[in-house]
This record gives structure tokens, sequence and C-alpha cells, in this order.
């Protein structure tokens, strides 16, 4: 069976709307088709899946089948190479495998002290605003400095400034190809093709120069970690290419997200200020380490609900390599599939109240295939845990100490790009709590 779908225009079907506005675009899909829905991008044919089993068989139960042969991925893969984000097949089970214990539990315990130090530093920033601030671009900063230092060690300090100012940049660069209609081929010299070189350039320099540096003198960050991990089989170790992509991927993949979950928590929190008042006599008085954390049950919902309103990866894309048959209706082989966190998170079939805010319901596991911000089945995000503490911890600290108030008329509107960020950041007065 075909699923149904929206027609569109004659020769481009839903790629203007979809460049107009692609959470509109997906969300009026959903609400008039349902749960399956057939889409036209020129000459490329689309499905939205949102039921619940839909969206397992996709990341987890037959995954086999969705790759990532996708614009989005192509684009990513210019800049962080063959990383684990975009990497495919053996090559990235292989890798996979060799950077897992750098994420383990026990290990991402060890960046709590760096999460703290740069929280700290955000507040000493905060305290001595004398006018609102824009808390996205403040918590972009905190993240980007968590990132830095975590995965690069923190004797490079000057160095990671660099490597941020970098960062930023490329990141700006890559969101804004995302929303372009057609991509200039890299190879042609055009001005921003050649300021991204330039910027891959200065960051290659300096992450490989790491690389050198810790192979000699191990210290205890991620580099350090990925450099010593040994393939069981093979007995191999990663190259400086291999470990030069991962590093790249984990600082992108790595800070955005973060930092839009906690921006986006912030505007809730301004706007119910009964669960801020809540948050702060959970959290109390004294300095919150990761050892408080499992006593802090709000700190952790608020956190989850907020992804739950505004998943930082609002649409994850594959490509069917065979044809396929979800919820009954035809997939084509090489046709694309979209799951979105934004839509199955917001579906009034799976959720109460899905447009209200209201951190207790995740008091119980919500059930398979209806919550899933970090993704799902193998490809699921690696650095969940590291997130989740980075967040709590984060949200902790300078929750103590402030409460962020939006300025009134400031306009909160979303922006899907990569990730879903606030379009024009979000300037908010800073009083103590
Ligand atoms: C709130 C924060 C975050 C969110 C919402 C998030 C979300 C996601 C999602 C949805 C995926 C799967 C993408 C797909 O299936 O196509 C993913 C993958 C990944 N994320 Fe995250 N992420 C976050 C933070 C982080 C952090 C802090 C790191 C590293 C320190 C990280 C590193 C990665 C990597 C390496 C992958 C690829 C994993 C693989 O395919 O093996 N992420 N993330």
């Amino acid at each position: 069976m075909i699923a149904p779908g929206p027609r569109g225009s004659f020769l481009l079907g839903s790629l203007p709307d979809a460049q107009r506005d692609p959470i509109g675009m997906f969300q009026r899909a959903f609400n008039d088709y349902g749960d399956v829905v057939r889409l036209r991008f020129g000459y490329l044919t689309a499905h939205l899946i949102s039921s619940p089993a839909g969206v397992n068989h996709v990341l987890a139960e037959n995954n086999k089948n969705y790759g990532k042969q996708t614009r989005g991925f192509k684009n990513l893969r210019r800049v962080m190479g063959n990383g684990l984000l975009t990497a495919e097949g053996d090559f990235w089970k292989k890798q996979r495998r060799l950077a897992q214990p750098a994420f383990h539990r026990q290990k991402i315990a060890g960046f709590a002290e760096s999460m703290l130090r740069a929280a700290g530093r955000c507040a000493e920033r905060l305290a001595a605003a004398r006018a609102p601030v824009d808390v996205a671009a403040e918590m972009m900063r905190v993240t980007l400095e968590i990132v830095g230092e975590t995965l690069l060690g923190t004797q490079v300090a000057g160095d990671t400034d660099r490597v941020q100012s970098v960062v930023g940049d490329l990141l700006r660069a890559a969101n804004q190809r995302m929303t372009r209609f057609i991509d200039l081929p890299p190879p042609l010299p055009t001005r921003s093709n050649l300021r991204l070189r330039g910027w891959l350039r200065v960051l290659d320099e300096i992450v490989l120069r790491i690389i050198a540096e810790r192979r000699k003198a191990p210290g205890d960050d991620l580099i350090s970690m990925l450099l010593v991990a040994r393939d069981e089989e093979t007995g191999q170790t990663m190259t400086d290419g291999q470990l030069r992509d991962e590093a790249m991927t984990i600082f992108l993949a790595g800070h955005e997200t973060t930092a839009n979950t906690l921006t986006w928590t912030w505007l809730l929190l301004s706007r119910y200020p009964a669960a801020a008042r809540a948050l702060r006599a959970e959290l109390g008085n004294t300095p919150i380490t990761a050892a408080d954390l499992p006593r802090l049950p709000l700190l952790k919902m608020l956190i989850e609900e907020s992804m739950r309103l505004y998943p930082p990866a609002w649409l994850i894309a594959r490509s069917a390599t065979g044809a396929d048959e979800i919820d009954g209706y035809e997939i084509p082989a090489q046709s694309l599939v979209f799951v979105s966190p934004y839509i199955v998170h917001r579906s009034p079939r799976l959720w109460r109240d899905p447009e209200g805010f209201d951190p207790e319901r995740f008091a119980q596991a919500p059930p398979r295939g209806t919550y899933f911000p970090f993704g799902g089945g193998p490809r699921q995000c690696i650095g969940n845990g590291f997130a989740m503490m980075e967040a709590q911890l984060v949200l902790a600290t300078l929750a103590q100490k402030f409460a962020l108030e939006l300025v009134p008329g400031h306009p909160v509107a979303l922006e899907p790009s990569i990730t879903l960020r606030p379009r024009h950041g979000m300037r908010m007065s800073v009083r103590p709590a």
C-alpha cells in the first residue's frame, strides 16, 4: 500500500514548504495524514514515520536497512570526516567498540569537575552582568568550554580558546549550508568554501598537534583515552587521522545539542515560575556535585521534559538501502526516511496534554518509541550519559544562584537547523535566586 501524503507543488513537491518552515511542513503532514506520510522533495521520495512501532523499526529492529547516505550526513562528513556520527558498516562498528569505554559511566564521572568549573565561570559572568544577557550564547560558551577541556585536556588553554572560536564559526557555516537550497560543490573556490577549508586547516593543525603530544604524555582527557583504545580482535589502535575525525565529531556533536537543551530549559523555568521554585527547593544551598544527582529527581525530569518539547536533534534522517514495509506501507529502496523526535514527542495520540509542561510525567519511563531525544538502536548517542550529567550540573549550579527571566517582548522562535535552536537567541534578565 502507498502511504497518503500531500501533493505539494508540481515540480518540487513539498520542497518549497520544507525550505520555508520545515517543522511546520512536517507537523502539517503528520496532522493531516497520520503516522506514515509519503512526501516528495523534487525527484526524491521520503516518508515521515511517527508511530512508536515505526520509529523502533527504523532505528532499532531493521536499522541495517536504514543508512546515512543522505545530503545532511554528506555535508557533515566534510567537516567531521568519517567519525562515529557519520561512519557506517563495519568501520563504524569497530570505531564504536573502541570509543565506548571512554564514555562509560565511571569514566564520565571524572569529567564532573570540568563541568562544575565551567559552570562556576559562567556564574561569575552572570553575576557581573549589568544588563540582560543572551542566555543562548552563554550556554553555548559553557558547553564549548566543557567539551574542549574534557576532549583535549586542561593543559592547552591557549589552544582551547582558538579551537572554540573556530568551532563556533564552523558550526554556523554548517548550519547555514543545511538551510540552503542547493550545495555548491566543495571544490569550487567560492568564498564560503575557502573559509570552510581555512577553518578546517586551523583545527586540523591544532588537533593533530595535541594528538602527537598526548601520544608522548597521555592525560585523562577523551583524546588520551581514545588513543590507547585497542581493538580486542585485531589489536589495532586508532590512527591519527581516525582520532582527528572522532575529535571533530565529539566537538561538534557534543556541545550545541546540550547548550540548546539548557537554553530551552531556562525558557521553560522562566515561563513556569512554580517549577523554578520547586527546583530551588530541591537543590537547597550547598554546592551540588555529581554525587548529589541521584537524589535530585526534579532536576533530571525538568531536563527530560525540556528535551521532549524541544529535542535538540529534532529530525533524524536515513536512506533506505532496500525496499521495506512500515506499518503496512511501502518504503521504496533508495528513498529517504525521517523520524522526528519533535513530532513524536508532541503527538496527541501518545502524550496527555502534549503541548503542556509537566516534568512529573517522567516519574515513569515513557513507552518505547515515544521518547527518543538521543535517537535509538545501535546508533544511539554515545554522549547520552555525558550530556545528561553536564546539563544537570550546569543547570543546578546556576539555578542555585540565579533566577533568569525572559525579557518582556523578546521574540521566541524555533530555528530548526542541524539542531533546534532559538532563532533570536534568548535574552533574559539575571536576578539573584
Ligand atoms: C542533549 C545533548 C545531546 C543530544 C540531544 C544528542 C542527540 C544525538 C542523537 C539523536 C544521535 C543519533 C543521530 C542519528 O541516529 O542519526 C546522536 C549521536 C551521537 N552523539 Fe549525541 N547528543 C547529545 C550530546 C552529545 C554529547 C555530549 C556527545 C559527546 C561528548 C555526543 C556525541 C555523539 C556521537 C559521537 C554520536 C554518534 C554515535 C554513533 O552513531 O555511534 N552527543 N546524538
